[in-house]
C-alpha cells in the first residue's frame, strides 16, 4: 500500500524566526496524522531550525533543490550530503520554477535525482505541462518524456523512494486548481510510463503527488481519487490553520 506524502512546499517565503513559528503552530493545531507522511520544505536557511523543532513530532523535512556533486566549486550551491546531515529526508527536484527561472533542464534533474537517492534522500520530482501545450493536447507526450528523462539510470532497487509530484503549471499559484479526474488520469498516464521503466510492482509503489492550487476545500477530492497520493502544496502551506487542515483532510 502507498502511504500518501503531503509536502508543503514553502518557496522563497518565511524568514527563520517565522520559519520555526510556523511549525510550532502546525505541531499546535493538533495531533499529526499517521495516515499521511507530512513533509515540510523550508528554504536552505531555515532547515537547521526547522529540523531542531521537529524532533520527537512526525513531521519530516525535506530540502527544495540541491546540486548532484558532494561538495566542490560550486558557489551557491548545496550538497545532498549537507542536507541529509541536518535532518532531510526528501527534497524537491526540477520544480517548473527551477525549470523556468533558473534554467533547470532534463539532465540537470536526472543528475539531482541519481544524486539525491545515492545519498539517501527522497527526491520529490516535479513534472507538469504548460497552459500552451496542454491546450495542443500535448500533455501526456511532455508530462511521459519529463518522468523517462528524470529516472534514467534509477535502478529497480531504489525506485521505491521516488516521489512524483504532477504539477500543471497553469495550476501553480493560480488558485486555478486542475479537476481531479483529470489529474487522476494524468497520474494514472506517469504510473503506466513508470511501469514500462521498471515493471508493474514497483510503479505501484512510487507515489504520485498532484500540486497545484491544493487548499483546504479541495484537497479532499484529489486525495479520493485511487491513483493520486498526496499533494505538494505552495501557498496554502504558509498558514499553519490551512496547511493543518490541509493533512487532516478526512477528519
Ligand atoms: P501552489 O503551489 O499550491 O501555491 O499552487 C504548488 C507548488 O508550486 O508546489
Amino acid at each position: 500500500m502507498r502511504k500518501p506524502v503531503i509536502a508543503g512546499n514553502w518557496k522563497m517565503n518565511k524568514r527563520v524566526s517565522e520559519a520555526v513559528a510556523l511549525v510550532r503552530e502546525i505541531k499546535k493545531a493538533g495531533s499529526i496524522p499517521q495516515n499521511v507522511e507530512v513533509v515540510v520544505c523550508p528554504p536552505f536557511v531555515s532547515l537547521s531550525e526547522v529540523a531542531k523543532e521537529l524532533k520527537g513530532s512526525n513531521i519530516k523535512l525535506g530540502a527544495q533543490n540541491m546540486h548532484w556533486e558532494k561538495s566542490g566549486a560550486y558557489t551557491g550551491e548545496i550538497s545532498p550530503v549537507m542536507l541529509k546531515e541536518i535532518g532531510c529526508e526528501y527534497v524537491i527536484i526540477g520544480h517548473s520554477e527551477r525549470r523556468n527561472y533558473f534554467c533547470e533542464d532534463d539532465a540537470m534533474v536526472n543528475q539531482k535525482v541519481l544524486s539525491a537517492l545515492i545519498h539517501g534522500l527522497k527526491p520529490i520530482i516535479c513534472v507538469g505541462e504548460n497552459i500552451d501545450q496542454r491546450d495542443r493536447g500535448e500533455t501526456e507526450v511532455f508530462v511521459s518524456g519529463q518522468v523517462k528523462k528524470a529516472v534514467e539510470g534509477v535502478e529497480k532497487d531504489q525506485a521505491e523512494d521516488l516521489v512524483i509530484a504532477y504539477e500543471p503549471i497553469w495550476a501553480i499559484g493560480t488558485g486555478r486548481s486542475a479537476d481531479s479526474d483529470e489529474a487522476n488520469r494524468v497520474i494514472a498516464m506517469i504510473r503506466k510510463t513508470l511501469e514500462d521503466v521498471f515493471d508493474a510492482n514497483i510503479a505501484g509503489e512510487i507515489r504520485i503527488q498532484y500540486g497545484g492550487s491544493v487548499k483546504p476545500d479541495n484537497i479532499r477530492e484529489f486525495m479520493e481519487m485511487p491513483e493520486i497520493d498526496g499533494a505538494l502544496v505552495g501557498g496554502a502551506s504558509l498558514q499553519a490553520e490551512s496547511f493543518y487542515k490541509i493533512i487532516t483532510y478526512d477528519r
